[in-house]
C-alpha cells in the first residue's frame, strides 16, 4: 500500500511519521471506569496547571514542524478537548497549516451540541464520539458522572447537522456492555455514522485491566453476524487503526480496533503530543521528549524540527505486538494515562 509523501522521516522499523494526536487538556467532565476511575482521579488529583499547558500558538508551532516532517493528519484529543476554552481558535490555526489534509477530534460528545457549528466553521472535518451504552443507568455508571445517553446523542446529532463526518467509538468490555453490540449497530444503521468497536486495552495504570476483560474483534464479529452478513474492506490508507467491514445488505460500515487480538504496530505512524508539550511515540510509553522547555527557551524552527526528527528516528515502540503477561506486569505503574495522552 502507498505509504504517502516521500520527504518524510522514518523510525528504526522504517515506519513513516504521518499522524499527530494532540492532547489539549488532561481534564475531563466524565470519569469513565476504564480511563479515569473516580477513586483515582479525585479532587486531589494533580492535573496539569494552566501555565503548564502549551498555548495555542505553541501547539500550532509544533504542529507546523510536524507537518514539515511528513504529518498530514491531526487529531485533537484530551481528556475532553472541549473543556479547553476557545478550542475553535486552535482548530482555525491548525486548519491553515500546509500539508494537513485531515483534521479530526475525539470527544465524549457531551459538550458538542453547543460547539459543533463553530468547530466546523473553523475547519474541523470529522469528529469521533465515544458511546458505550444506550442504557441510561449503565451509561451513567460507566461514565462515572451519571451523564445521560441523550446528552451524547444530541452531540452526535448536532455534529451531523453541521456537516461534520461522524464516527462512534464503542469500547466493549466483558460483563459490562457486550449485550449492547447489536442494539448499537441497529441504532446507527442507515445513518452514515460509522460505528467502531474497540477492544479493551491495558492503557494507563488505573483501570485494573486483565486479559479476561477483553472481548475480541472476532467475538464481536460473530455476535454481529447473528444479525447481518459482513465482508471485510480494504484499508483506506497505510497505517489505519481500524479494520473495516461492510454489511453486505445495507452497506453500513463497521470498524474494529483490535489492539489486543491483532495488533497493528508494524504500520503505526502516530506521534502524540501531550497538553504539556511532550512527544510520546507510543500510547503505552513511559517517557516522552520535552518540547515545552526548548520552546520557552527560544529554540529555532530548525532546532525544533531536529528534536522531533531525532525522537522519531530513534523510535522502536511496538508494545501491543510484544504484549505478554510478563510485559504487562513489567510496564505496570509506569505507563502514561489515557486521559493525559488522549488515546
Ligand atoms: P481515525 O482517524 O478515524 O482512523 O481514528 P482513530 O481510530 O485513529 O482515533 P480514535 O481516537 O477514534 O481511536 C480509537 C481507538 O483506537 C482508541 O481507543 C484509541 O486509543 C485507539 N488507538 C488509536 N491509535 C492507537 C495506537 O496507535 N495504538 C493503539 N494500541 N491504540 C490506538
Ligand atoms: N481501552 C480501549 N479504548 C479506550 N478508550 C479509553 N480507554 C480505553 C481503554 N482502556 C477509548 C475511549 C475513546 C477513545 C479515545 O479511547 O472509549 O473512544
Ligand atoms: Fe471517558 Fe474520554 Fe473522559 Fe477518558 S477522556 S474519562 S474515555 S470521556
Ligand atoms: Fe503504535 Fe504503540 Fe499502539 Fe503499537 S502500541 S500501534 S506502537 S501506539
Amino acid at each position: 500500500m502507498n505509504r504517502g509523501s516521500d520527504h518524510t522521516i522514518t523510525d528504526k522499523f522504517n515506519r513513516p511519521l504521518r499522524d499527530l494526536r494532540i492532547s489539549v487538556i488532561d481534564r475531563c467532565n466524565f470519569r469513565c471506569t476504564y480511563c479515569m476511575p473516580a477513586e483515582v482521579f479525585g479532587s486531589d488529583y494533580p492535573f496539569l496547571k494552566k501555565q503548564e499547558l502549551l498555548s495555542f500558538e505553541e501547539i500550532t508551532r509544533v504542529a507546523q514542524s510536524f507537518a514539515k516532517l511528513g504529518v498530514n493528519k491531526i487529531r485533537i484529543t484530551g481528556g475532553e478537548p472541549l473543556m479547553r476554552r476557545d478550542l475553535e481558535q486552535l482548530i482555525q490555526n491548525l486548519s491553515c497549516i500546509p500539508g494537513i489534509k485531515d483534521l479530526a477530534m475525539t470527544t465524549n460528545g457531551s459538550l458538542l451540541s453547543k460547539k459543533a457549528k463553530q468547530l466546523k466553521e473553523a475547519g474541523l472535518k470529522r469528529v469521533t464520539i465515544s458511546l458505550d451504552s444506550l442504557d441510561n443507568e449503565k451509561f451513567g455508571r460507566i461514565n462515572g458522572r451519571g451523564v445521560k445517553v441523550d446528552s451524547v446523542l444530541n452531540g452526535i446529532k448536532a455534529a451531523q447537522e453541521v456537516g461534520l463526518k461522524v464516527k462512534v467509538n464503542m469500547l466493549v468490555k466483558r460483563g459490562v456492555n457486550e449485550h449492547e453490540i447489536i442494539p448499537m449497530a441497529r441504532l446507527f444503521q442507515g445513518t452514515g455514522t460509522v460505528l467502531r468497536f474497540i477492544e479493551y486495552m491495558d492503557v494507563g495504570n488505573s483501570n485494573g485491566w486483565t486479559f479476561a476483560d477483553v472481548i475480541s474483534k472476532e467475538d464481536i464479529i460473530n455476535r454481529l453476524e447473528e444479525e447481518m452478513r459482513l465482508v471485510p474492506i480494504e484499508p483506506d490508507h497505510y497505517g489505519e487503526v481500524a479494520t473495516r467491514y461492510l454489511n453486505k445488505d445495507s452497506g453500513d460500515e463497521y470498524g474494529f480496533i483490535s489492539s489486543i487480538s491483532a495488533p497493528f504496530c508494524s504500520s503505526c505512524t502516530r506521534a502524540r503530543l501531550s497538553a504539556d508539550g511532550k512527544i510520546y511515540t507510543c500510547l503505552f510509553a513511559a517517557n516522552g521528549t520535552d518540547l515545552h522547555t526548548p520552546i520557552r527557551s527560544g529554540v529555532s524552527d530548525d532546532e525544533l524540527n531536529g528534536i522531533i526528527s531525532q525522537t522519531w528516528g530513534n523510535r522502536t515502540d511496538r508494545y501491543s505486538e510484544e504484549r505478554t503477561p510478563e510485559k504487562v506486569a513489567e510496564r505496570n505503574k509506569q505507563k502514561i494515562e489515557m486521559s493525559y495522552i488522549g488515546g
